[in-house]
């Protein structure tokens, strides 16, 4: 991989996007790795985590790379856009929990990318902006659907129509991140919760993303019954035998297994 760097440790895979010199754009040959990396890591029963973050102190991810993009046709253009949604979606989708650890810039792609993950973790300073409407493009890697469905219709739009940069304290505010941190804590934080996260059972953390995710794209009813459903599942799970027999024998330490 060129333009990634994988650390796995203590069933945690700290995933960097790594090309400082362009404040860690994101060009095809990144987001081609990146699609690569997580089918790998999805598959990984090891890894029950995954963070997200940039190389360097001062940027996440600053979009989309305007200079592959500047010269690039209608068809080019779609092939790339494409290429992120394959990537996002499995990012956006895969078992592990997923948490962007937003070091600095979030700029177009680098919001897109960040809203793929199940929670965003944002140093003090972050900043988010969807700038494409002054680019003469619009969000293409998910932020006309994602964003809304994150802080609200009206949010959206204005964030897209203006291209006005927010700070981290703004983004937490409208519900875009969780939480802000000083930077020097960032990735401990993020990790830190990612062990919270691993001390249940993994397989049933899966399944509430699963009803989580599939429920927030269709009707009450429909998700009810989903939910229903994979409550239902969690039944035949030997995690379930143990989480409650734990708490039954007032034991306090438990060992889930994910199945
Ligand atoms: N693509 C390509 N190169 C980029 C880039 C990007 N998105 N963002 C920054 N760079 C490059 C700069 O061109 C510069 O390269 P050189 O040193 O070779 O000149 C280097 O990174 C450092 O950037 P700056 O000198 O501009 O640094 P700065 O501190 O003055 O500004 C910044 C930082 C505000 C992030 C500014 O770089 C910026 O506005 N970047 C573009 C942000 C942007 O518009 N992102 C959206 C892209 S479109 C998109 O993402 C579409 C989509 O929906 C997926």
């Amino acid at each position: 991989m060129n333009n990634l760097i994988l650390e796995v440790e203590n069933g945690i895979a700290l995933l960097t996007i790594n090309r400082p010199k362009s404040l860690n754009a994101l060009n095809s040959e990144t987001l081609a790795e990146l699609n690569t990396c997580l089918a790998e890591l999805e598959k990984d029963q090891e890894v029950k985590a995954v963070i997200l973050t940039g190389s360097g102190e001062k940027s996440f991810v600053a979009g989309a790379d305007i200079s592959e993009m500047v010269n690039a046709t209608a068809p080019e253009g779609r092939t790339m856009g494409l290429l992120a949604r394959e990537a996002f979606s499995r990012l956006e989708n895969m078992p592990q929990v997923t948490i962007a650890a937003v070091n600095g810039y979030a700029l177009g792609g680098g919001c897109e990318i960040s809203m793929a993950c199940d929670i965003r973790v944002a140093s003090e300073n972050a900043r988010f902006a969807q700038p494409e409407c002054g680019l003469g493009i619009l969000p293409g890697f998910g932020g006309t659907q994602r964003l809304a469905r994150l802080v609200g219709k009206g949010r959206a739009k204005e964030l897209i129509f203006t291209c006005d940069q927010i700070t981290a304290e703004e983004a937490c505010r409208i519900g875009l991140v969780n939480h802000v941190v000083p930077q020097a804590e960032l990735i401990d934080y993020c990790k830190a919760m990612a062990g919270r996260i691993m001390k249940n059972s993994p397989f049933t953390v899966a399944l509430a993303k699963q009803a989580i995710n599939t429920g927030m794209d269709t009707d009450l009813d429909s998700g009810l019954k989903l939910e229903a459903n994979l409550f239902g599942l969690s039944f035949a799970t030997e995690d379930k035998k143990e989480g409650m027999t734990a708490f039954l024998t007032k034991r306090k330490e438990k060992h889930f297994i994910g199945k």
